[in-house]
């Protein structure tokens, strides 16, 4: 049965971005880099969407996509049943605090000249909440500290005097000031120690539990995505080549690239010699990407179709979909 349509957060169809190559005096027509090149996935609410793959995949793209920091070139994205991909920037504008993005790196998307209380004032003052009232603006700034487990003493710090994990906590603290329905995480732990990613992702699905968040988590790490992830997407060359509940991730995974991707996760010795598939060769280029499927030049299952046809997405179980030709 259909589920209803407000258990959807978010639903993307056939989205592309598209960045035009800029040309060097020999280049000549319209090139395009295809970062993202006809993605559909949905998020249900309350529910972390893992988006895994090489780097380079069109992960980061796919996300800023999403919330129109770089517009989409063409496809809808339908938040809460409305299509902002389709709106105009100031048509937009009160739907930008439902979406909201946590950046791999604290340090840099942190104001380095303002103090922690005003960083997380920011978002109040841009959308001009609480203008005639510092007070409440005050203890809001101080709501969010308690809530990601930072000591309301370090509002008057600066970035710099903070460790990375703590400036984390910061970055995320100001992506639920405006109450979001769903953030965007890209990245969010992979500059961290390990023992500190353990901490922020703890504090992520305590936030998701406590507050109904939904996530688009973005990593390169499969066993990060794995701990927090309901379902899994794995991408490559700029398409979604696999889409499973995170369950069948390591006990079904059924794409030759995603099962390449697993074997190349070290296993602990204690679990005994595991079957490595070395992925060949490079990716190809994203401005030039092969015919048919993008995926056949490594593939160690490359049947003839798939050098002349692009596989689709298919539902193989329930909620488990490939795009491959061995499923055909
Ligand atoms: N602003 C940009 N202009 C041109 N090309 C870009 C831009 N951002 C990303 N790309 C290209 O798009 C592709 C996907 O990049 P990205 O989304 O950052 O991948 P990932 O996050 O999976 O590592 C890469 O080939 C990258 O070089
Ligand atoms: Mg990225």
């Amino acid at each position: 049965m259909e589920k209803p349509v407000n258990d959807i957060v978010l639903r993307v169809e056939h989205l592309k971005k598209y960045y035009p190559v800029s040309g060097g005096f020999l280049s000549r027509g319209n090139k395009f880099v295809k970062a993202v090149d006809d993605v559909s996935f949905q998020i249900r609410r309350g529910e972390t969407f893992g988006l895994v793959g090489e780097s380079g995949c069109g992960k980061s793209t796919l996300g800023k996509a999403l919330i129109r920091l770089h517009e989409p070139t063409s496809g809808e994205v339908w938040l809460n049943g409305v299509n902002i991909a389709a709106l105009s920037n100031r048509d937009f504008a009160p739907y930008r605090r439902q979406i909201q993005i946590v950046f791999q790196d604290p340090s840099a998307s942190l104001n380095p000249r303002h103090t922690i209380e005003a960083i997380l004032a920011e978002p109040f003052i841009v959308h001009g909440l609480y203008k005639n009232d510092r007070a409440q603006m005050k203890k809001e700034v101080e709501r969010l500290m308690e809530l990601v487990g930072l000591d309301s003493y370090m509002l008057n710090k600066y970035p710099h005097e903070l460790s990375g994990g703590q400036k984390q906590r910061v970055g995320i603290a100001r992506t639920l000031a405006l109450k979001p329905d769903l953030i965007v995480q890209d990245e969010p732990v992979s500059a961290l120690d390990v023992s500190i990613q353990a901490q922020i992702i703890n504090l992520m699905v305590d936030l998701q539990k406590e507050l109904g968040l939904s996530y688009l988590f973005i990593s390169h790490n499969l066993n990060v995505v794995y701990q927090i992830s309901d379902n899994v997407g794995v991408m490559y060359l700029g398409r979604m080549m696999e889409i499973t509940p995170y369950q069948g991730l390591y006990k079904n995974p059924a794409h030759p690239y995603t099962k390449a991707l697993l074997s190349a996760i070290p296993q602990p010795e204690c679990q005994g010699e595991s079957h490595r598939i070395i992925l060949e060769g490079d990716i190809p280029s994203p401005v030039n990407p092969p015919a048919g499927c993008r995926f056949h030049t490594r593939c160690r299952e490359c049947m003839e179709c798939c050098r002349r046809k692009e596989p689709q997405l298919k539902e193989i179980a329930p909620g488990h979909f490939v795009a491959c030709h061995l499923y055909d």
